[in-house]
Order: structure tokens, then C-alpha cells, then sequence
């Protein structure tokens, strides 16, 4: 009688402490979750009069390296007007799989770090296969959001956006918090593919004219310091952030 009294009270017991067990770790699943789940305001169709482009699916990652890029785009022409120098601080905003990510960890050396930003999950675990291969040790996957890309404050010299900018659907947070990553005299270099061209062989939404880069980012707290126009499809334009606008900006 006793001995089945035990028992009974043992197996109660396990039951009681593998209840507690399930409620502490659905209520710690439950932050974790909290932690990572941000509250985004409406994501834009349309900004200062251009249509927002869908972001490109990881499914279509294969096109990013695609055997002809270099011949089409002079992807190493684009990556030595960047002028990066060994030890800098980069991020490659919209990083994809990777393509320029790689070559610039190459040219900022061990000593310097790479961030390499996207909002799809996919997409760093493409970048993160491609960097071990190549022996990379001087790249930071960041995981970012469409309203943050979660950079440190004020450390970066140059942030690159290939063929991004476009598809931004929150364009006003991401270029306030981009010129909060920025160093005073850092640089957020765009390139996009030119609207003005009717021969570059790209859809309209997927492609920006220079005036209407100019009506986006000088309001939004940045100066045109720099443009290199020698690349096949694409311009290339440097700017640095204002400090005067950046106090009037809507994206302050
Ligand atoms: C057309 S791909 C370009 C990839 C890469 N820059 C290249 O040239 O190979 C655009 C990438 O930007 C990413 N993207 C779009 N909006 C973003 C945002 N707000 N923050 C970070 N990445 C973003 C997409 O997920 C996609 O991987």
C-alpha cells in the first residue's frame, strides 16, 4: 500500500516538473519570438512619385552570378571606383548571395571587416557557403529588417548599394539608419541600373534615373559629393551625409 503510495506520488511529481519544464520553455520560445518580430508601419507602393519594386526572391540567386554579369555590368571596374582601402569598415547593403561581398573582403584585407546585410535568411546562407569556400574570415552576415539594417552607430566608411535601392519599401527609415551607421565623412554609394537608357536591356521598375535619386536622397539628410558614369548599364552615385539637411529631414 505504502510502496504504491510512492509510486504514485513519484510519478505525480514527474508530471508536475515536466509541466513547469513546457511552460518555462514556451514562455522563453514566446520572448525569443517577441524579440525578433518587429512591428513594421505599412510598407510604401510608390515614393516621391517612383513604383517601389518586389524584392528579388533568393529562388533567383543564380542570376546574381550569372557567367555574363562581368561582361555586362564591369563588375570589377565598379568595385575600383569604390577605392576601398585595407582596414575599412564596409557594408554591402542588400548583399544578395554575396557576388560583391566576397571580392570586397578581399580589398579591405584581414584587418578590415565586411557587414554584409539582407532581409532574407536564404540569401545569407548562400553568402555563408560562398564565403567559406573562399576562406573569408572578415565577414559579418547581418540579418537586417526592411526599416533597419542593424549596423553599428557611426563606424562605417562606405556602404554599397547594387541595383537595391529600388526595391527598398520603407526608403525614408533605411536612409535615416544608414546615415546613422555612416562615419561623418562615410559614403553610401548607389548603383543602379540607368532609366534614362533605353539600350540597357532591364525592366523600367528595376531601373532609376539620376534626378530621381537626387529628389529621394537630398531631402532625406545626404549630398551628392561624387558620380562615375563609366560603367556599361549602371550609374554610380557617391553621397555623403548632411549634416544642415539632415536636422530638416524627414527621416530624421
Ligand atoms: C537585386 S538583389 C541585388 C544583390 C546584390 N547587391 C548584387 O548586386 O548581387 C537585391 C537584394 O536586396 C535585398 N533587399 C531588398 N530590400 C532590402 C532592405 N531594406 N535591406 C536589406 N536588403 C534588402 C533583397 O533581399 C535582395 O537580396
Amino acid at each position: 500500500m505504502i510502496q504504491s503510495l510512492r509510486l504514485a506520488i513519484r510519478s505525480a511529481t514527474r508530471v508536475a516538473c515536466a509541466a513547469m519544464l513546457f511552460a518555462l520553455v514556451a514562455t522563453n520560445a514566446a520572448r525569443a519570438q517577441d524579440a525578433v518580430v518587429e512591428e513594421l508601419p505599412p510598407a510604401l507602393t510608390h515614393y516621391q512619385g517612383r513604383e517601389i519594386a518586389q524584392t528579388m526572391h533568393y529562388l533567383g540567386a543564380d542570376w546574381l552570378t550569372r557567367e555574363s554579369r562581368q561582361r555586362e555590368e564591369d563588375c570589377d571596374r565598379m568595385l575600383a571606383a569604390l577605392k576601398l582601402q585595407p582596414g575599412q569598415s564596409v557594408c554591402d547593403l542588400g548583399c544578395g548571395n554575396g557576388f560583391y561581398t566576397l571580392p570586397m573582403a578581399e580589398l579591405v584585407g584581414e584587418k578590415g571587416r565586411i557587414y554584409a546585410v539582407d532581409i532574407q535568411q536564404e540569401m545569407l546562407h548562400l553568402l555563408d557557403e560562398r564565403a567559406k569556400d573562399a576562406g573569408h574570415a572578415n565577414i559579418e552576415p547581418v540579418l537586417g529588417s526592411p526599416i533597419d539594417p542593424r549596423l553599428p552607430e557611426g563606424k562605417l566608411d562606405l556602404i554599397l548599394l547594387v541595383d537595391v535601392y529600388h526595391e527598398m519599401s520603407h526608403p525614408e527609415h533605411m536612409l535615416r539608419e544608414m546615415r546613422r551607421a555612416l562615419r561623418p565623412q562615410g559614403r553610401l554609394v548607389l548603383v543602379e541600373f540607368r532609366l534614362e537608357d533605353p539600350e540597357v536591356p532591364i525592366k523600367l521598375l528595376h531601373k532609376m534615373s539620376k534626378e530621381q535619386i537626387k529628389k529621394e536622397l537630398l531631402p532625406n539628410g545626404y549630398r551628392l559629393v561624387e558620380e562615375y558614369d563609366d560603367l556599361p548599364w549602371q550609374h554610380m552615385m557617391f553621397f555623403e551625409p548632411d549634416t544642415k539637411a539632415a536636422e530638416k529631414s524627414p527621416a530624421r
